[in-house]
C-alpha cells in the first residue's frame, strides 16, 4: 500500500482491473479521488490481458504500456491477488465498513452462460471463457487439461467463435470445426477483421451449399444472400492459411438440444434442431423450431454464445446480469449505473457498475473503456452529494490486508513480475512469456525481492 494518501479526501473502490475499472480508476484518481484497485488475478488487464487472442501482441503491448501508465497514477493503490464478493477475501458490505465511500463493481463477466441441455456435463464439453483463459494462460485455467478432439462444434457465431475456431486450428490442428448458429447468416455477429484469422479454412463449396440452403428464407425476410459469401471472399484477400489441414464450415438455423455421448461419457455428437426465422414486434428475426432434429458427429462441443456476470458475487441478478436501478439518481449518457435491489424495493446507495459487469460479452476494449470512464462519472457525481470531505483514512483497509495472510500485488511487483517474464521470454526465445500458475508468480517475485535485498 502507498503510505501517501495525496491529500485525497474521498476514497473509491474499484472491483477490477481490466480495461473498465482501469479507466474508471483514472478518472477517478483524476478528480482528486484516492482509488484502491482490487484485482482478483495477479495481473491487471483483464480479458486484454488474458481474451485478446495470443498472437496479437502489438495491440496488448499497446494496452500493456496504457494500464502500466494508469497505475503510476500517485493516487491509484493496485492490490492485486485479492477477490471481492461474497466467497472472496472482502465482501461488500466490509469494504463500506474500511471506509470507502463509494464500490465500482467492475469485474467483467465471470459467471458462464449454459443452454441446459441434456448431456452438457460430458467430457469434451467446454465453455468458450474457460479455453480462453487457457490458451491465454490466467490460473488455474491454464492449468486445467482440456481434452480436444478432432471434430469440434462450436456453438455460437460471434467474435470469441472466430477467435476458438482460430486457437482450434492454429494450436490444435483438428480435423474439422463446425460453427452452429441458431438463426441464418445474416445475423452472425463476427467481423470480416477476426473472419481473416480462419477464412483460409473455410470449406467454400460447403459454405455456398449452406447459404443456398439458407437462401429462400433469407430472401423472404429481405436479407441478401450473396452479402455473407462477400464478406467471405473479401476476407480471403488477406487471410492467411495456417499451417494445419483443418477444414472450418457453418450450420446455420440450427439450434442444439441434446449432447450425445457413449459409454464412457465422452461426446460423440450434438443433436440440433432445424429452425426458421420469425420476426418479432421491434422487427428482429427469433429462431423459431421446426421439431426436426439431425445429429452433427462430433466429440467435442465448445459454447461460445457470450458470459453472465458472477451470481457469487453478491448483487442481485436480473437475468445473465446484474439489477440495474431502472430510475438512477446519476444516468450517464441515458445508461444507468447504479444497482437495485428488488427484494428491499430500493438501490444499494454506494454501489455502482461499468463494463462487463454493467452489461456482460458486451463490446470491445474501447467500449469498456468508455463505460468505465461513464461508471466513475456517475460515482464522481454521488460522492458531490456526501457531506464535506474529510481527510481519508487507509488504516483499517492497511490492517484487513495485513490480516489476509496472503501476498497482496502492489505495483512494483508487477514491475518485478514483467521483467523477470520479459528476461525468461528471451532466454527459451519467445515473443512472451507467461508463467502459468499463481504460485510461480508469486516465488519468482519473492524471489527477486530476496535478490535486491528489499
Ligand atoms: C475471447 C475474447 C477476445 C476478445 N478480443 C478482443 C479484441 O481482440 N479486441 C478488443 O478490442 N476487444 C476484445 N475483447 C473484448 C474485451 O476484452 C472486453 O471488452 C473488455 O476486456 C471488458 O472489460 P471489463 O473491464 O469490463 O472486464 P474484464 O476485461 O473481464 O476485466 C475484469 C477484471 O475483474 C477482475 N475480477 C473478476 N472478478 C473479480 C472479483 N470478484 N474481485 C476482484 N476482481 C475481480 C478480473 O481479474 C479482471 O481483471 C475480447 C473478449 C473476449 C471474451
Ligand atoms: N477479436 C475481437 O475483436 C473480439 C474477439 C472476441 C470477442 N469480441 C467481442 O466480445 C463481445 C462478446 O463476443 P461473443 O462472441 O461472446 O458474443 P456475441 O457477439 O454476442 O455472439 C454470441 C453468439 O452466441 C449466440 N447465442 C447466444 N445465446 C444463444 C443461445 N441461447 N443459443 C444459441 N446461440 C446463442 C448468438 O446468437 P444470436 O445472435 O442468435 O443471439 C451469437 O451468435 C462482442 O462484442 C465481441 O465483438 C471481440
Amino acid at each position: 500500500m502507498a503510505v501517501d494518501d495525496h491529500q485525497a479526501t474521498r476514497l473509491v473502490a474499484v472491483v477490477g482491473a481490466g480495461p473498465a475499472g482501469l479507466f474508471a480508476a483514472r478518472e477517478l484518481a483524476n478528480e482528486g479521488v484516492y482509488v484502491v484497485l482490487f484485482n482478483r488475478d495477479i495481473k491487471p488487464g483483464g480479458l486484454a490481458e488474458y481474451g485478446i487472442y495470443p498472437d496479437k501482441h502489438k495491440m496488448k503491448e499497446g494496452l500493456r504500456a496504457q494500464f502500466r501508465q494508469i497505475l503510476d497514477h500517485p493516487r491509484i493503490d493496485y492490490c492485486g491477488n485479492v477477490t471481492i464478493g461474497q466467497n472472496g477475501d472482502f465482501t461488500l458490505d466490509e469494504l463500506c465498513q474500511m471506509g470507502f465511500q463509494a464500490v465500482l463493481v467492475t469485474a467483467g463477466a465471470q459467471g458462464t452462460k449454459w443452454l441446459g441441455l441434456p448431456g452438457e456435463d460430458l467430457s469434451g464439453v467446454y465453455h468458450a471463457k474457460d479455453l480462453v483463459y487457457h490458451y491465454n494462460r490466467l490460473p488455474p485455467f491454464s492449468e486445467q487439461e482440456f481434452a480436444i478432439g478432432r471434430l469440434v462444434a462450436v456453438v455460437g457465431v460471434g467474435n470469441v467463435m472466430m477467435d476458438i475456431t482460430h486457437f482450434l486450428i492454429d494450436r490444435k490442428k483438428v480435423d474439422e470445426v463446425i460453427a452452429v448458429a441458431r438463426r441464418g447468416p445474416a445475423e452472425a455477429k463476427y467481423d470480416r477483421k477476426e473472419l481473416e484469422t480462419v477464412a483460409a479454412h473455410i470449406d467454400l463449396a460447403a459454405l455456398q451449399a449452406e447459404i443456398d440452403r439458407c437462401a429462400p428464407l433469407m430472401r423472404s425476410l429481405g436479407q441478401d444472400p450473396a452479402q455473407p459469401v462477400a464478406l467471405v471472399q473479401s476476407a480471403l484477400q488477406k487471410a492467411e492459411r495456417l499451417n494445419s489441414p483443418s477444414r472450418f464450415t457453418m450450420q446455420f438455423l440450427s439450434s442444439p438440444t441434446r449432447i450425445l455421448g457413449d459409454e464412457h461419457g465422452k461426446v460423440v455428437g450434438l443433436e440440433v434442431e432445424d429452425n426458421t426465422l420469425v420476426l418479432n414486434q421491434n422487427g428482429e428475426t427469433k429462431a423459431r423450431g421446426l421439431g426436426t432434429h439431425r445429429i452433427l458427429d462430433v466429440d467435442t462441443v465448445i459454447f461460445a454464445i457470450g458470459d453472465r456476470v458472477d451470481e457469487a458475487f453478491g448483487l442481485p441478478l436480473k437475468g445473465n446480469e446484474f439489477y440495474k436501478d431502472p430510475e438512477p439518481r446519476f444516468p450517464i449518457e441515458g445508461n444507468s449505473y447504479e444497482v437495485y435491489d428488488p427484494k428491499v424495493g430500493c438501490r444499494m446507495e454506494t454501489i455502482f457498475l461499468a463494463g462487463w459487469s454493467r452489461q456482460a460479452s458486451t463490446g470491445l476494449v474501447g467500449i469498456a473503456r468508455k463505460d468505465g470512464t461513464n461508471g466513475a462519472h456517475a460515482v464522481h457525481n454521488y460522492l458531490q452529494t456526501l457531506p464535506a470531505p474529510e481527510k481519508i483514512d487507509l488504516t483499517p483497509l492497511r490492517w484487513r490486508l495485513e490480516k489476509l495472510g496472503k501476498p497482496v500485488i502492489k505495483r512494483s511487483d508487477l514491475i518485478r513480475l514483467e521483467e523477470i517474464e520479459q528476461k525468461r521470454a528471451k532466454e527459451v526465445g519467445l515473443v512472451e512469456f507467461k508463467f502459468a500458475s499463481n504460485k510461480e508468480m508469486l516465488e519468482a517475485i519473492q524471489a527477486d525481492l530476496e535478490k535486491a535485498g528489499d
